[in-house]
């Protein structure tokens, strides 16, 4: 067994230094597979709650247009959702199970969901800010060692890049709108600004699970080297809005070739995790309420599926059989 077991590891280990796949049949070390699906689970999570700060907009959008946008946006959201779960069951948990952990306060999602989305000018920060953070995190994960994951990378970054070109035209037409609409794009990102940069998680010399999933391929870059491609990316982009980032200590270090930045609120990050920000408790709230007043579409799906096989009966087709499609009906509630 001994043998065996280095034999795998020995594979395991040659296949993520030659930068191939890990596919879901292959033997991978227990720590890896843990630490995917505490990954992939929370990004599921981050994504289906993530519907809800922007869902909140969808009846006061200004206009038709911004309206269907905020829908299609909205949806993809959990699309992605869907595809993170998908992605995690492949690593033999499944999606009840993950539920049930967030809806228990078991696992949990990202913390900027817990902020409130006060005016319709955070619709517009939060595509440029949050989904923009979000891409800057997600475009080195489409190279992951582990092959599901990454392919659900592919699509999800295409669909973030929009999400985030729609929240950075929504914001340039209230920041060149009247000065109160400018005013209210300007409040918006000064409330967003700082949880976004918190995003890429502690700096790397207290982020807990960084440097092994660093080495196993799951991650590429530190969160620190992610948190400051995100700024130099933002400055010019601010200077287009004509929108101030707000931190005084913004400013371009020529030696370093980046942008120096002031320093982060940790204690506010930690505070939000441990359950303590705005909207913690609504959001799961409704996460639980909307979970419970899905179980009919739940339980619809599974008889609609399980009518399709007794009527097909050819036997041998399993596919399809898991536990029913779930979010998009329940998140409308
Ligand atoms: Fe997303
Ligand atoms: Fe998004």
């Amino acid at each position: 067994m001994a043998t065996a077991t280095v034999d795998h590891a020995t594979a395991f280990d040659a296949a993520v230094a030659a930068d191939e796949r890990i596919e879901p049949r292959d033997w991978m070390p227990d720590a890896y597979r843990a630490t995917l699906v505490r990954q992939i689970a929370q990004h599921a999570h981050s994504e289906i709650i993530g519907m809800q700060p922007e869902a909140n907009w969808i009846t006061r959008a200004p206009s038709l247009r911004r309206k269907a946008i905020l829908i299609a946006k909205v949806q993809d959201e959990a699309g992605h959702g869907l595809y993170l779960y998908s992605a995690a069951e492949t690593l033999g948990t499944s999606r009840d199970e993950l539920l049930d952990k967030l809806h228990t306060g078991r696992q949990k999602y990202s913390s900027i969901f817990n902020y409130p989305t006060l005016t319709w000018a955070d619709v517009g920060a939060i595509g440029w800010l949050v989904d923009g953070a979000a891409i800057t995190n997600q475009v080195p994960l489409c190279r992951c060692s582990y092959g599901p994951y990454a392919r659900a990378m592919v699509r999800i970054c295409k669909e973030e890049s929009f999400h985030q070109r729609q929240g950075y035209e929504s914001l340039l037409a209230l920041s060149r709108g009247t000065p109160a609409q400018h005013a209210m794009a300007q409040d918006a990102v000064d409330r967003w600004w700082w949880p976004s940069l918190m995003m890429f998680g502690p700096p790397d010399d207290a982020s807990a699970h960084s440097a092994q999933s660093m080495a196993w391929k799951i991650k590429r870059h530190s969160n620190d080297d992610l948190r400051q491609r995100f700024v130099d990316i933002c400055v010019p982009q601010a200077e287009s809005l004509g929108l101030t980032l707000p931190d005084p200590d913004l400013v371009w270090n020529e030696s370093r070739g980046h942008h120096d930045f002031g320093p982060i609120d940790w204690t506010e990050f930690q505070q939000v995790l441990k359950g303590n920000g705005p909207c913690n408790e609504q959001r799961i709230t409704q996460r639980r309420t909307a979970h419970d007043e899905g179980a009919w579409v739940r339980e619809a799906a599974a008889a609609h599926a399980a009518k399709h096989r007794s009527s097909t009966s050819n036997g041998s087709d399993s596919s399809g059989s898991g536990s029913g499609s779930t979010s998009q009906g329940e998140e409308s509630a």
